[in-house]
């Protein structure tokens, strides 16, 4: 198959970690005989450093026009004081928004040789297999009215927290679709003690279980669930949530896998490029090191090709050859390993374009 693919890397160690996905994506064009073009642009601070804004309109008409986006990471310290409206993040908001990616999907699924690192006990092999889906347009991110200005003699800050039945109905039907293939539970999380756009998300979400009569669904307030997360993760299947509870508590449920750097992740709306990013930011800490962990850029790329091409064997390789490096203990330090960036790419490709061959054998990948 023929396959266009946007490929914005950003900042820090955006780039890093996305030059490993186009490596493994050529990979699997040869290996498998499709034929990816990949046209990449500067976003977000590399962006701004260039044309004075982070998204431009070349770059997203671009986007639009592709089949599937892949993207690393925006900002940093270097563009933290920039003016509201140019900020590296914006481009990232503003790029979802455009694009219509309402449902961002984050699976957090642990490697069994990996949960002794998790600081959570009782992760075990298999033990905990979650997917949140984040609505990803709504909400505090996009309120109106947005100010600061003076009133009364002081300052005075407004994000506008705002949802309509529609944009909760779209996002969970989706989730009680993709819950229907894995263990048939929705988890809806909310604060609808306190917030009236919690208690419409409770009535819509309920209303759309009436149509997934086989599907579970129970209500869980983000404050337990953030608890839950970490005492109980085994008991949840997909975790239904609003734009900013998505956010938080998916970085929270990361350490489950052992480091941030794992989780990938999917963004999707009706139709359109989807797009694909890892769940982490541009790590100002350790960019330039070259020990970023490409696993989440990777996982992202294989949910690429299964969500945006269909390619469902594509992407079962790609996560077979990660699962191979994790399990070889080839990990970078956020996992307590020594790996570097390039050595975990030069595994995977190894690994793609050798099934079956283990690494420490003749020819492999020291
Ligand atoms: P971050 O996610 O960039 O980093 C948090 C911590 O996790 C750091 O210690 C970092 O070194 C570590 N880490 C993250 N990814 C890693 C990886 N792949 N391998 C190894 N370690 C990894 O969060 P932050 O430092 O709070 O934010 C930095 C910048 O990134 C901010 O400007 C923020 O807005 C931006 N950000 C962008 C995105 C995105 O583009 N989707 C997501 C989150 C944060
Ligand atoms: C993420 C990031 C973004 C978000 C920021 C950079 C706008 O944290 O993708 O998780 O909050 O959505
Ligand atoms: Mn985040």
């Amino acid at each position: 198959m023929r396959a266009r693919i946007a490929v914005l890397a950003g900042d820090g160690i955006g780039p890093e970690v996305t030059r490993v996905s186009v490596r493994v994506l050529e990979a699997v064009a040869r290996r498998f005989q499709h034929s990816f073009s990949f046209s990449e642009f500067p976003f977000g601070g590399a962006s701004i450093d260039l044309h004075g804004v982070p998204l431009t309109e070349e770059t997203f008409s671009v986007c639009a026009g592709s089949d599937a986006i892949l993207l690393g990471a925006v900002g940093g310290p270097k563009w933290g004081e920039v003016a509201l409206g140019r900020r590296p993040e914006e481009g990232l908001l503003t790029l979802r928004k455009r694009l219509g990616l309402f449902a961002n999907l984050r699976p957090i699924r642990p490697y069994g040789v990996l949960a002794g690192l998790s600081p959570v006990r009782g992760v075990s092999a298999g033990s905990v297999d979650l997917l949140v889906v984040r609505e990803l347009t709504g909400g505090l991110y996009f309120g109106e009215p947005r100010y600061t200005r003076e009133e009364e003699g002081e300052l005075r800050a407004v994000d506008t927290l705002v949802y309509t039945a529609g944009e909760i109905r779209r996002v969970s039907e989706l989730a009680f679709r993709l819950a229907r293939a894995r263990r048939r539970k929705v988890t809806l999380v909310d604060k609808a003690n306190v917030l009236e756009t919690s208690r419409l998300w409770r009535k819509v979400v309920r209303e759309v279980s009436q149509r997934y009569p086989d599907i579970g669904l129970d209500h869980m307030l983000v404050d337990t669930a953030a608890m839950r997360l970490i005492t109980a993760p085994e008991s949840f299947d997909v975790l239904l949530t609003e734009n900013m509870f998505g956010d938080i508590l998916t970085d929270e449920a990361s350490v489950l896998t052992g480091s941030l750097g794992m989780v990938p992740s999917a963004s999707l709306g009706d139709g359109g490029p989807g797009l694909y990013e890892p769940i982490h930011g541009s790590a100002p800490d350790i960019a330039g090191k070259g020990i970023a962990n490409p696993v989440g850029s990777v996982l992202s790329a294989a949910m690429l090709l299964r969500h945006s091409l269909g390619l469902e064997h594509e992407a079962g390789a790609v996560e077979g050859a990660v699962e191979r490096m994790i399990a070889e203990r080839h990990w970078t330090p956020d996992l307590g390993g020594s790996a570097t960036t390039r050595s975990a790419e030069e595994r995977i490709l190894f690994a793609l374009e050798h099934p079956g061959v283990m690494a420490h054998e003749k020819g492999a990948p020291a």
